[in-house]
């Protein structure tokens, strides 16, 4: 325990350099006005747009504040120390103690956050953190390989082609999809970088002479991307947590989100700046359903190798026979934490408070160790 007290001493850091730097923060500052400060001394470390790392000035608002977003621009600048035996920051004006971590807690969402970047500097510190581990997370910022991880452990998803070198493969040929992969797909189709969040740079095309244009704009963003036939359905997430002591994953009660009618999907407009849509939490399922989906969320869990927690979205609808059917959109390894987020959420409504849940997430997060090495092929890899 490096705190003061025998405190556990908590590093909270966002920011961060992606485009969801500002939700970083909301998150970050629900999470760190849920650690008690009884148990926990807590750390927040800021990292800017930029990817500077600092100290922030403690009066820094962790809020929307009369509409304005948060943001980190500065403070004391410090590093994170990458000799496991440092376990910490230091100032990097070399003023002041080494500041030891007992665990860190990344609240980062999106590239160098949730893609497994951090993750790696903080296994080579030797810092303990809270979620998954580096394969996780990359995998599952990365849809092309969430379906095939998904895929191999049987879990059902929709129809999509990926398109290594988008724009490579947009200037050699415009059409890009054949006559027969249009057909298969149908329309409308969905136009995704693979690695992004936040719906950014993706499209829903409804004519395929829009096809090109929503593949460029996807390939801003990322030069792979992914184009997926229509799900029809309700949007429906689940939250996960890793089982107290290195039991099995448990689920959340799912939620719903309902757009609002003239809302056609949940672009980042919907998301974050109009009032477009509607969440239950609970969602309104059957019994039967909630179970298919908290069963679907923790084998999703596993199935991507993910640690501490995740939130799994998914579209449950009727597929080509009727029949109902639940297929997997996503799953993300840093929910939101805001307020308002589904992950807090659907958590509070299955009786784990915002306290019990970073309680849960920091026992986790030190509970296993890490495996430096693959573990050994007896079949006992943590479950
Ligand atoms: N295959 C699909 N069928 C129907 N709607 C989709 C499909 N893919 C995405 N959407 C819509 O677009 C939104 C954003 O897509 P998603 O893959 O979740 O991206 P992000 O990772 O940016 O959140 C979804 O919440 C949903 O409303
Ligand atoms: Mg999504």
């Amino acid at each position: 325990m490096s705190g003061q007290a025998g405190k556990l001493r908590v590093g909270v850091v966002f920011g961060g350099r992606s485009a969801e730097h500002p939700i970083s923060c909301v998150s970050a500052g629900s999470a760190l006005a849920a650690l008690d400060p009884d148990r926990y001394e807590v750390v927040p470390v800021g990292i800017t747009r930029d990817g500077g790392w600092v100290l922030p000035d403690p009066a820094l608002r962790l809020a929307i504040v009369d509409g304005v977003l948060p943001e980190v621009t500065g403070g004391t600048a410090v590093t994170l120390v990458g000799d496991p035996a440092g376990r910490g920051l230091v100032r990097l004006d070399g003023a002041g103690p080494r500041i030891e971590l007992d665990v860190v807690f990344p609240v980062l969402h999106g590239a160098y956050g949730e893609d497994g970047t951090i993750q790696g500097l903080l296994e080579m510190s030797g810092l303990p953190y809270v979620g998954s581990g580096v394969f996780a997370s990359a995998a599952s910022m990365d849809k092309e390989f969430t379906k095939k991880l998904l895929a191999a452990a049987g879990l059902p998803q929709g129809d999509h082609v990926v398109l290594r070198d988008a724009a490579g493969a947009l200037s050699a040929d415009p059409s890009l999809l054949d006559e027969a992969a249009r057909e298969r797909l149908g329309l409308p189709v969905f136009v995704k970088p693979s690695r992004a969040g936040s719906s950014i740079g993706i499209s829903r095309v409804t004519d395929w002479a829009q096809f090109p244009e929503a593949v460029a704009a996807a390939a801003a963003v990322d030069p792979k991307v992914v184009v997926e036939a229509a799900v029809p359905g309700r949007e429906i997430e689940c939250g996960v947590l890793a089982g107290p002591g290195g039991g099995p994953p448990e689920a959340s009660l799912p939620a719903e989100i309902r757009l609002r009618p003239g809302t056609d999907w949940y672009d980042f407009t919907a998301k974050y700046l109009a009032d477009a849509a509607e969440f239950d939490v609970p969602a309104g399922l059957t019994l039967e359903q909630t179970r298919a989906v908290q069963a679907a969320a923790c084998r999703a869990y596993l199935a991507m190798d993910c640690q501490g927690l995740a939130r799994v979205d998914f579209f449950l609808g009727a597929g080509p026979d009727g029949a109902e059917r639940l297929v997997i959109n996503e799953v993300n390894t840093m929910p939101g934490f805001t307020p308002i987020s589904m992950f807090p959420r659907m958590w509070a409504a299955s009786g784990v408070d915002f306290a019990g849940l970073v309680d849960r997430l920091v026992e986790a997060a030190l509970a296993p160790a890490r495996p430096a090495v693959v573990p050994a092929l007896d079949g006992g890899a943590r479950a």
